[in-house]
């Protein structure tokens, strides 16, 4: 087994969330491999400031500028600096760390993302929102800086793995696959009631509420079919969706041949992580192992589009093109907040994205100028399309 050598430099981006607490746990057991350049949050200073004192962080940096003189207070002895406010989240993102993870959620995390792509080295790429909405955007910056861009999502890291050492060429489909979220077996009626406790206790994975949610409409599944096409240059035809509830196996590669590689791990967003941590390499983790005799019966069946909408509006979006995905992603965005916050319905949230992509209609996302300005029409549309409705 190839053991890894040298110190690597990272940063957070998004520490104190799932992704980003899982990030921290596999650095705590690695201390003597990793140096931490910077830890990156937003609201939550209390947390960021123990995961600083815990990791030896260089800087501790709160989006939030409020929070400044609590967490000051809280690294008050040690030798991490602070910093709060959006201009020091870019700053920590240009440190130029080795490896940086990319896991705030939401387009929140573009510009920070794109900043540290910038400066090269290696993106972890949780954040699959900026990279379904700015997509050439992402893929030029990380071109141009010679940066590698690698999946922390479970199945697009599952399809990164799978493909390794085969050509391009070979590949003739990916599968990822779907747990189905917590309404997989319900009908579109009984989904009409339900509130948000319901769509985020989900049965399998333990994360932040967006994806939580967006893992109960599917809308999760549709932002990652997007997601791979522009990680894996694939057309829409080409990338399948497998409802599989024990989220066992996560992807797989369709090759040339017949043959079919997939990638099976206990769903633990630690193994993953670790991959991308080590790679080429491998990082040894504590994530639970594999047991599939006491796994027993593994399911798969097709998703029903009628059931969930949002793999097919997230289809149309892609074959669209242009500025179609940074519309869905940004209507998704506002309806998501909204379905949490009380305003709309649990099925109103893919009638919202739908209408908004049709109102809005062909657009031009090229440049992150672009991409802004059109993700803050697509909110305010949303917005009047839900205003509008109620
Ligand atoms: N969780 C998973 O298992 C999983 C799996 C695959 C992909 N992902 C993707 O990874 C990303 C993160 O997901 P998550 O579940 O970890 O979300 P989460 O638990 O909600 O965490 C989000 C993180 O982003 C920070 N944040 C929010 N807005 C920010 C801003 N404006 N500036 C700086 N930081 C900000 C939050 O800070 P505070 O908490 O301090 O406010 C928190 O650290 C999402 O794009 C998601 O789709 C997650």
């Amino acid at each position: 087994m190839a053991v890894m050598t040298g110190v690597k430099t990272v940063t957070i981006l998004g520490c104190t969330g799932s992704i980003g607490e899982s990030t921290v746990d596999l650095l705590a057991a690695n201390q003597d491999r990793f140096r931490v350049l910077a830890l990156v949050g937003n609201r939550n200073g209390e947390k960021l400031a123990a995961q600083a004192r815990l990791l030896n962080a260089a800087w501790a940096v709160c989006a939030d500028a409020d929070q400044y003189s609590a967490l000051k207070a809280a690294l008050a002895g040690t030798s991490t600096k602070v910093a709060c406010g959006p201009e020091a989240v870019l700053e920590a993102a240009r440190l130029g760390a080795d490896w940086t993870m990319a896991a705030i959620t939401g387009v929140a995390g573009l510009a920070p993302t794109l900043a540290a792509a910038e400066r090269g080295g290696t993106i972890a790429l949780a954040n699959k929102e900026a990279l379904v909405s700015a997509g050439d955007v992402m893929l030029r910056a990380v071109a141009a800086a010679g940066a590698t861009l690698l999946p922390v999502d479970s199945e697009h890291n599952a399809i990164f793995q799978a493909m390794a050492g085969n050509p391009q060429t070979s590949v003739e489909r990916i599968t990822l696959t779907a747990s189905g979220g917590p309404f997989r077996t319900w009908t579109r009626e009984a989904m009409k009631g339900v509130a948000p406790e319901a769509a985020l206790r989900h049965p399998v994975w333990r994360m932040g509420a967006k994806i939580t949610i967006d893992s109960a409409t599917l809308f999760n599944k549709g932002l990652e079919v997007i997601e791979a096409a522009r990680l894996f240059g694939l057309s829409s035809e080409r990338i399948d969706v497998l409802i599989h509830p024990q989220s066992i196996v996560h992807g797989l590669v369709h090759f040339s041949d017949g043959s079919v590689v997939a990638q099976l791990g206990a769903p633990d967003m630690r193994i993953p992580i670790a991959h991308t941590l080590a790679w080429p390499e491998r990082l040894a983790t504590h994530a639970p192992r594999l047991d599939l005799a006491a796994a027993g019966t593994l399911e798969f069946m097709a998703p029903d589009d009628l059931q969930f909408p949002a793999l097919r509006l997230a289809r149309q979006a892609l074959l669209a093109g242009g500025g179609a995905p940074t519309i869905l992603n940004a209507a998704n965005e506002i309806a998501v907040e909204s379905f949490l916050r009380r305003r709309i319905g649990f099925l109103d949230i893919a009638s919202v994205v739908e209408e908004v992509l049709g109102r809005l209609g062909p657009r031009v996302a090229d440049t992150l100028g672009q991409v802004t300005e059109l993700d803050a029409e697509a909110r305010r549309c949303a917005d009047a399309e839900m205003a509008r409705a109620a």
